[in-house]
């Protein structure tokens, strides 16, 4: 129930709305706001329930907040959930653009405390639209004055990740080596793009058979079915679809040396990083793999960085990442413990 998810979250701010006209039911999550305003994307999907979509808004307003500490952003970390009467593919323009129109009300009231961006379901092309309404949303495409979509430097982020963790597992490049990527959407397509280019073989699934096939004929991506993607070898693991992905039994069997990808969310519960590390399996976390969205948008619209500086910051989760692996066999835990520690260091100084 949404008492009992509500009860267990320990974030600062939680509130919802239904709205009977659209059949949308809206949910903004303010983990943290002990570095700055909270910030975090705009999920809009089908949820089996209200309850699911207020658990999924707070965790991934939690993971926000240690995205935030660890790449060093003076922001704190929130997440808006849109769950949706019916697939975003099947609402009319005219359903959208009154859901668009709640939800820039809805960022209006937070008058601040929250600023949105893209994430799954949402594109740039949505942000414009929020923005002009008065709410507060980065990332709007670049005809709009925005820099433009998160999902290139996240995608950048992933593929640093990639390479800073294969180091870790005792290998120097891709050539050769299988990369399974798990959804090709905005991230996960091009992160297979770039590792194709480098000689890896790249085994890919979506739910979407279309985007598939695209994979299959421009990068000689070898296809699996999205059920056996937990079962299929591979030497890299890179999960760009949605969370909850690797739980303990997961992650007692997942069938490679390393796990570095998008997905928010990843692990159905930390204790799931215990089981891969005591496998050997090298674990980037989420929170820090995937900072390059982050890094972008925070640091073009507020720090007021040029997009060679954000990739530059976006390099830096080679960085992170080392510290992490450091402090994780030095400490003798998961790197997604190590990682938590060093983002809550960070908050803790910050207080
Ligand atoms: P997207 O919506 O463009 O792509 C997601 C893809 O996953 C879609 O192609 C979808 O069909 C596919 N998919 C969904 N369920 C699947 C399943 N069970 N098996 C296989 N494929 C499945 O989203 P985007 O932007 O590429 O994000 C991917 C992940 O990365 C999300 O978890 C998102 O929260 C996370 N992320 C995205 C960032 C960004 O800047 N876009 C930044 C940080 C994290
Ligand atoms: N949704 C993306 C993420 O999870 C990008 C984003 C970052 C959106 C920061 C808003 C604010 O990182």
């Amino acid at each position: 129930s949404i008492d009992k998810v509500i009860g267990e979250w320990d974030g600062q701010l939680s509130c919802s709305r239904y709205d009977e006209a659209s059949g949308a039911f809206f949910t903004i999550a303010l983990h943290s706001l002990r570095l700055g305003p909270a910030a975090g994307g705009t999920r809009a999907m089908q949820y089996v329930g209200h309850d699911t979509a207020v658990d999924d808004a707070t965790r991934l307003a939690g993971a926000m907040t240690l995205k935030m500490a660890i790449a060093g952003l003076p922001m704190g970390g929130g997440k808006s959930v849109i769950a949706l009467p019916a697939p975003r593919h099947v609402l009319t323009e005219g359903q959208w653009q009154r859901i668009l129109e709640i939800h820039a009300e809805n960022l209006r009231a937070l008058n601040g405390s929250y600023w949105t961006g893209p994430d799954v379901g949402t594109a740039s092309v949505d942000m414009d639209v929020l923005h002009a309404a008065g709410g507060y949303a980065f990332g709007r495409s670049e005809e709009a004055g925005g820099p433009g979509s998160s999902a290139p430097e996240t995608a950048h982020g992933v593929h640093v990740a990639i390479h800073a963790s294969i180091r870790e597992a005792g290998f120097d490049d891709l050539s050769g080596r299988r990369v399974l990527v798990q959804g090709l959407g905005a991230v996960g397509y091009d992160v297979a793009a770039r590792v194709a280019a480098e000689g890896a073989h790249v085994i890919a699934t979506d739910v979407d058979p279309i985007r598939c096939e695209r994979a299959r004929t421009e990068l000689d991506a070898e296809i699996v079915a999205p059920r056996d993607v937990l079962s299929t070898p591979s030497d890299v693991f890179v999960p760009c679809a949605t969370g909850n992905v690797v739980d303990d039994a997961v992650a007692g069997t997942l069938p490679t040396q390393v796990v570095a990808g998008a997905a928010n969310n990843l692990l159905a519960r930390a204790t799931a990083a215990d089981a891969l590390a005591r496998r050997g399996v090298v674990l980037a976390p989420d929170f820090v793999a995937n900072g390059g969205g982050a890094i972008h948008l925070v640091g073009r619209e507020v720090l007021g960085w040029s997009a060679d500086q954000v990739a530059a910051h976006v390099e830096g989760i080679e960085g992170t990442l080392k510290e992490v692996f450091d402090l994780a066999r030095s400490e003798r835990i998961s790197t997604e413990h190590a990682a938590r520690r060093l983002a809550s260091e960070r908050l803790r100084i910050h207080v």
